[in-house]
């Protein structure tokens, strides 16, 4: 179990779902995790919990839209573990009920989900790779299903696409000038976190999150929703050199949906 012993994780969003459940499983498997969310008591828990078990975690506070915040985690990380070797960029929010395009309110709804789900993805592969450039490491960035084909809102949409791209030219741009780093993107279906949950309150056809849960089940083939740890053990075998032979890969792990 301690196949990622020499890695050095940051991972945004780590205070719930898939971030947190990512956090886990790379420390149960020998990383070292800075876990960091916008909500630091959440960041502190499952920095915590990974500790309890005799692990390697701890927890920061970071709005990963706000450029000059990231220096300071990348420092604070490379201090507490050694230099990072693995960026999760993850932290993420959904456009349910605010992304309503004709609506006057619809581009400050824009430019905040692109604010936090695409340009921040930027910010951090801009430092990941000044500080991974000769030493080398893996960026993985979350991007959805969403960002393959649409449904979800034009900002949610728009936001996973561009990062499905950014992934791809960050690979192309590391191979180009010779750093050895590997970038590839993750599409998750959908996975019954609090993002997926808050939906319920918001959706026209839906009233509870168990007519939620029936509606999008339908649209997984494999007959189940996602879990965190599902998406999880993706991002783990992203990060390790298990898949040293990927760079601007995007790894689809959806139950189907993208199949009918
Ligand atoms: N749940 C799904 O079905 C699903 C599907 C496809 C993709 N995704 C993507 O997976 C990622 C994680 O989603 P989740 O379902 O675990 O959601 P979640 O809401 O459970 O967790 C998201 C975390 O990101 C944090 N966050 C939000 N804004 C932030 C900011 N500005 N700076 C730092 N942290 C911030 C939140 O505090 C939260 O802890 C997101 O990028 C999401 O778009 C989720």
């Amino acid at each position: 179990m301690n196949q990622l012993k020499t890695k050095v994780a940051i991972i945004t969003g780590g205070g719930s779902g898939i971030g947190a459940a990512t956090a886990e499983r790379l420390a149960e498997q020998g990383a070292s995790v800075m876990v960091t969310d916008i909500n630091g008591d959440a960041a502190e828990h499952t920095a915590r919990v990974i500790q309890q078990r005799g692990q390697t975690a701890q927890a920061l506070a970071q709005d990963v839209a706000e450029p000059d915040a990231w220096r300071a985690v990348f420092e604070a990380t490379a201090k507490a573990f050694g230099p990072v070797n693995v960026l999760v960029n993850n932290a993420g929010v959904s456009g349910a009920g605010r992304d309503r395009f004709e609506e006057p309110e619809g581009l400050d709804a824009w430019r905040q989900i692109m604010s936090i789900n695409l340009d921040a993805v930027n910010l951090g592969c801009r430092i990941a790779i000044q500080e991974m450039k000769v030493s080398g490491g893996a960026i993985v960035n979350v991007s959805s299903v969403m960002g393959l084909v649409g449904g979800a809102g034009p900002a949610y949409n728009a936001s996973k696409g561009g990062v499905r791209l950014l992934t791809k030219s960050i690979a192309s741009y590391c191979g180009r000038m010779g750093y050895p780093i590997r970038c590839n993107s993750v599409h998750p279906g959908y996975i019954w976190t609090p993002m997926v949950r808050q939906i319920a309150e918001v959706h026209e056809e839906v009233s509870t999150e168990a007519e939620l849960k029936e509606m999008l089940l339908l649209q997984h083939p494999i007959g189940r929703l996602g879990e965190a740890d599902d998406i999880a053990n993706g991002i783990r075998f992203l990060i390790s050199d298990e898949s040293s032979f990927m760079t601007g890969s995007e790894l689809v792990i959806d139950g189907g949906y993208t199949c009918v």
